[in-house]
């Protein structure tokens, strides 16, 4: 039988893309080679991740802030039930996949997916057998995997050296923990260990951490992890990471120049980013082609060069996000389905769900100076705000900048408890091209966190009110 669409990888962009698909009537398979849908984000990222970062913010604030709340307790650690509720949460979300999967009729083909040819998948299950489906269009979403770290050998064990799967799976707190890269998984995962208590030190090579991110909130944002009992390696390039007997040693040499160090850590996460996943896919025999960085090419409507291969997600150029593989697979179900599929590259919003969180849609300062646009900047604190002291989340500001002549606003930056929430309401904005006036001027309850982005819109075109 043949059908519409069969999209490789079930992913955040791939299950979402077959869902729409066959919301659009169109006959729609997917291909997926591990026991669960998801992919990454789902089993091995984002969801657990979440379950570990909010279980071990909860440990932290009943030892830190639940006093200063008239709440005494006396908490203690239970690590196996904090990766017994990161598993629940996690099967929770494959067995919603299972149903929504089930519920809109798509087949499900287990095994490794190769492309033939246009128009023609092969699909090898874990007993080596293999068939083959004919479908007009394919999609390939297979996303990315661990980079590890360029010209140095790492020898994962995900028990001492430690890819983000692993840091999600440690059996006991280590003493020192050493993260490769301060990004956002360095930082996220580091957050987790240490907030249950392990000495948590970050080498970077770059001379901030979250590179890319507005460097203000950056620098503050680095000041508070400091405060939290992180250490920072910057401008440090790691060059060996090595098993030894007691654990493992990481060695950096100073960017700049400089005599190289060697640290010592009961376990390593290396977290220096990730590259896309293209292996056993057929591509270079079924002619798709690659960028200089190993992603499939592909144009403004997520076709590549070969006539009814599409690919979407991790895979292909662009923020590694799974939210921005989701946006793409809506849409190029609906271009397959002759619809107007399209995504705002300009407004995806980024959220480092640490404690605070970072937030961040649309430019960063540093981007509008380099790119010469004459922008206004409002801020506001958290420090001001009532609701915040109420909850004792008075760490960091809202950032909003627009351009000076018209006002209309290009990014926003919130670095504060419940960022990743309260930044959809400038993400919204941005989307139909809004002012920060218009912003400021649209009522906020009271009293809510969420009155700071509003007064630093008030900031940005006049003047705030509480401050
Ligand atoms: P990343 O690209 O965010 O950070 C990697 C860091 O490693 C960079 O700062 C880089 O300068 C540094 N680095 C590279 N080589 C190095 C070396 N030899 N020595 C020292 N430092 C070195 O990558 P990360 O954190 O691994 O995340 C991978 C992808 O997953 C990213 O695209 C990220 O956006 C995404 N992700 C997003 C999350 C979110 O949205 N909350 C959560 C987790 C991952």
């Amino acid at each position: 039988m043949a059908y519409d669409v069969v999209v490789i990888g079930t992913g955040p962009g791939g299950y979402v893309c077959a869902i729409k698909a066959a919301q659009l009537d169109l006959k729609t398979a997917v291909v997926e080679k591990q026991a669960t849908h998801g992919g990454t984000c789902v089993n091995v990222g984002c969801i657990p991740s979440k379950a570990l970062l909010h279980a071990s913010e909860m440990f932290m604030e009943a030892q830190h802030s639940f006093a200063d709340l008239g709440v005494e307790v006396s908490p203690k650690l239970n690590l196996k039930q904090m990766l017994a509720h990161k598993t629940q949460t996690v099967e929770q979300n494959t067995k919603g996949l299972d149903f929504l999967i089930k519920k809109n009729k798509i087949d499900v083909l287990r095994g490794t997916g190769k492309i033939i040819a246009a128009g023609k998948v092969s699909v090898t299950d874990g007993d080596g057998k293999t068939q083959e489906v004919e479908t007009k269009n394919i999609v390939i979403a297979t996303g990315s995997d661990v980079a590890g770290i360029p010209g140095v050998e790492v020898a994962f064990d995900e028990k001492v050296i430690l890819s983000s799967t692993g840091a999600l799976d440690l059996a006991k707190v280590p003493g020192h923990l050493v993260v490769v890269g301060g990004g956002v998984i360095g930082l996220e995962l580091g957050s987790v260990w240490a907030r249950l208590g392990a000495k948590v030190t970050v080498v970077e090579f770059l001379d901030s951490i979250l590179g890319g991110m507005d460097s203000e909130v950056a620098k503050q944002f680095q000041r508070m992890l400091g405060k939290q009992g992180f250490e920072f390696k910057l401008g440090a390039k790691v060059t060996a990471v090595a098993k030894t007997k007691k654990g493992a040693t990481v060695t950096f040499e100073p960017v700049k120049g400089g005599d190289a160090q060697t640290i010592e850590a009961d376990a390593v996460l290396v977290a220096t980013g990730r590259r896309p996943y293209t292996e056993g896919l057929g591509l270079s025999e079924a002619g798709v082609e690659l960028d200089q960085r190993g992603r499939v090419k592909t144009d403004a409507h997520w076709r590549t060069n070969v006539p009814g291969i599409y690919a979407i997600g991790d895979v292909i150029a662009g923020p590694m996000l799974a939210h921005k593989a989701e946006d793409e697979g809506v849409a190029v179900a609906e271009t397959i389905a002759g619809q107007a599929g399209h995504v705002n590259y300009d407004v995806i919003p980024g959220v480092v769900y640490t404690s605070p969180e970072v937030a961040s849609v649309g430019k960063t300062e540093d981007q509008l100076k380099a790119e010469g646009i004459d922008y206004k900047v409002g801020k506001f604190p958290f420090s001001a705000n009532g609701r915040a002291r109420a909850m004792l989340h008075t760490d960091g500001f809202v950032k909003i900048l627009a351009d000076k002549a018209t006002d209309r606003v290009l990014g926003g930056h919130i670095l504060g408890f419940g960022a990743g929430e309260m930044i959809h309401e400038i993400a919204v904005l941005m989307e139909f091209s809004g002012s920060s006036e218009d912003l400021a001027r649209t009522c906020h309850a009271h009293p809510t966190m969420s009155e700071t982005v509003k007064e630093a819109a008030l900031a940005t075109f006049f003047k705030p009110i509480h401050i």
